[in-house]
């Protein structure tokens, strides 16, 4: 089973790597559903979607709540009649020393980039493990192999996902049920991620990489693709994406 027809749910969907890993998976046949929290986005993409001949639907999505992630999950099964594959791609990142003691936004970024995940991971759990067939992808980062100044808590969640995926493949190996999974480590990708650093200098910095570096989205959109679209016996399970020019 290819890309064609797979159900496939996306967090963090409206806008950057999951808007457009989203149109790039409806262009190819899959039948997306679309979470995040600006439902005017969510409405124009699914929209922009249908127009080109695709198919989705979407639902107003927290993360850090577990009953949304089974509300998202059951829509695609609602309108779909099935869940193939979760892409848990939802993330923030407000970089900063941790000298600066940002601590609502470590407990902010602990609480969408890692038990986001995890919520996703609940709730598609039970149904993949039924139907012995699945696959979880994730977005990690860059940051998520290797230690960068001013991504103590953003890097800590990224290492911990990059665990639980690793896991739930030798897991469901050993179970017998046939769930993939696959992690993606971004390096510098142009979406709208870099607004919300409350610290100066840090974003002072990454605007500056991200200016003179920085690819387009759909670099992750295709690996995304590749993942799914390989054979049921094949788990392809990480990959790391630089811009070129990115040192
Ligand atoms: N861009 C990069 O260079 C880069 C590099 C490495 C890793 N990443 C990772 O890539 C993922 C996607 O980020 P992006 O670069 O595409 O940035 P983005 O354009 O800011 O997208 C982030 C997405 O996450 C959603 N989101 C944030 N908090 C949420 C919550 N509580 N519940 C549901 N959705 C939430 C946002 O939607 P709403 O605001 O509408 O909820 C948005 O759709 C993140 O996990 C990020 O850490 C990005």
């Amino acid at each position: 089973m290819s890309v064609e027809n797979k159900v496939v749910v996306i967090t963090g969907a409206s806008s950057g790597i999951g808007e457009a890993t989203a149109k790039l998976l409806a262009k190819n046949g899959a039948k997306v559903v679309l979470g995040a929290r600006r439902e005017n986005r969510l409405q124009e993409i699914s929209q922009d979607i249908k127009e080109n001949g695709g198919q989705a639907a979407y639902r107003v999505t927290d993360v850090t709540n577990p009953d949304d992630l089974k509300a998202l999950v059951a829509l695609a099964k609602k309108e779909f009649g099935a869940i193939d594959v979760i892409y848990n791609n939802a993330g923030i990142m407000p970089t900063s020393p941790i000298s600066a003691l940002k601590t609502a936004e470590w407990n902010m970024m602990i609480d969408v980039n890692l038990k986001g995940v995890l919520n996703g991971v609940a709730a598609v759990m039970p149904d993949f493990t039924t139907q012995k067939h699945g696959q979880i992808i994730t977005t990690s980062s860059v940051a998520g192999l290797k230690s960068f100044i001013g991504s103590g808590v953003y890097g800590a969640t990224k290492f911990a996902v990059r665990n639980l995926m690793e896991v739930i493949r030798m897991e469901s190996a050993k179970e017998q049920t046939n769930i993939r999974t696959a992690t993606v480590y971004p390096a510098a990708i142009n979406t709208e991620l870099l607004q919300h650093i409350s610290d100066e200098s840090s974003k002072e910095g990454m605007d500056k990489l991200y200016k003179s570096v920085g690819i387009t989205p759909d670099a992750i959109a295709r690996v995304v693709n590749f993942a799914i679209d390989q054979p049921e016996d094949v788990n392809v399970n990480e990959f790391t994406v630089y811009p070129t020019k990115q040192g």
